[in-house]
């Protein structure tokens, strides 16, 4: 701005105002977890964004001992915001309960994908590796002392591998966390449960093993 039109603006006494602008957000830092949300919710990584009425971030308590994660929302999920709410979150419930493990105040509960697919279609290697960082974030924020994973979409999400439920279950993974190493265990998802009874003696058995490992991991955070 040139002297005379400066010193017209303080004779009139209009300024000029100058304001710090807030500093640009760095995109170094790691995003917490309400800036996650807004995130997930504002995602357009994957064509899902398209179709989708609203994405499911995932419920429960936060931080929790607990973190489950199954495969992605079904439309009647994503109409109530909240992940495992039909028949598979029912059965959940009750193998959670028959572990000694209550939803509302020991889990936070997701999914690999924030996002239904259309007519519940599996998710592409695609979707689940551009919402994968979601997931990752989400583990760090949580730190739970153990994640159970629920099906081979959140096993490849979480082991970065497309190894099948069957080979993957009954042993104890590790995932890298950036607190730390967290015990990981594999199992059945519960919508396949549902279509195949007998594999619940199986999910029983991991869910033993979930609880056995979490109750005798050493706690180091
Ligand atoms: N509901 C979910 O939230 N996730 C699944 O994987 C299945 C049903």
């Amino acid at each position: 701005m040139d002297a005379h039109r400066r010193r017209a603006w303080e004779a009139l006494e209009i300024g000029p105002l100058w304001r710090l602008r807030p500093p640009p957000p760095d995109s170094s830092e790691p995003l917490t977890w309400t800036q996650l949300q807004q995130t997930v919710s504002g995602c357009k990584a994957c064509v899902l964004a398209d179709s989708r009425q609203q994405t499911v971030f995932g419920a429960g308590a936060q931080p929790a001992a607990w973190m489950l994660v199954g495969e992605a929302p079904d439309q009647h999920e994503e109409s109530s915001g909240e992940p495992f709410v039909g028949l598979a979150g029912q059965l959940l419930d009750q193998m959670l309960a028959a572990i000694g493990v209550n939803r509302s105040t020991d889990v936070f509960v997701t999914n690999a994908l924030k996002c239904a697919t259309p007519a519940n279609r599996d998710p592409l290697v695609e979707e689940v590796s551009r919402c994968a960082p979601y997931l990752k974030r989400q583990v760090d924020l949580v730190q739970p002392r153990l994640i159970l994973v629920l099906g081979q979409f959140a096993a490849h999400s979480l082991l970065g591998t497309d190894a099948s439920v069957v080979s993957l279950r009954g042993v104890v993974h590790t995932y890298a966390s950036a607190a730390g190493p967290i015990p990981l265990v594999v199992t059945h998802h519960p919508a396949y449960l549902l279509r195949n009874l007998p594999e619940k003696a199986h999910s029983w058995s991991d869910l033993r093993l979930a609880r056995r490992t979490f109750d005798t991991y050493p706690v180091t955070r």
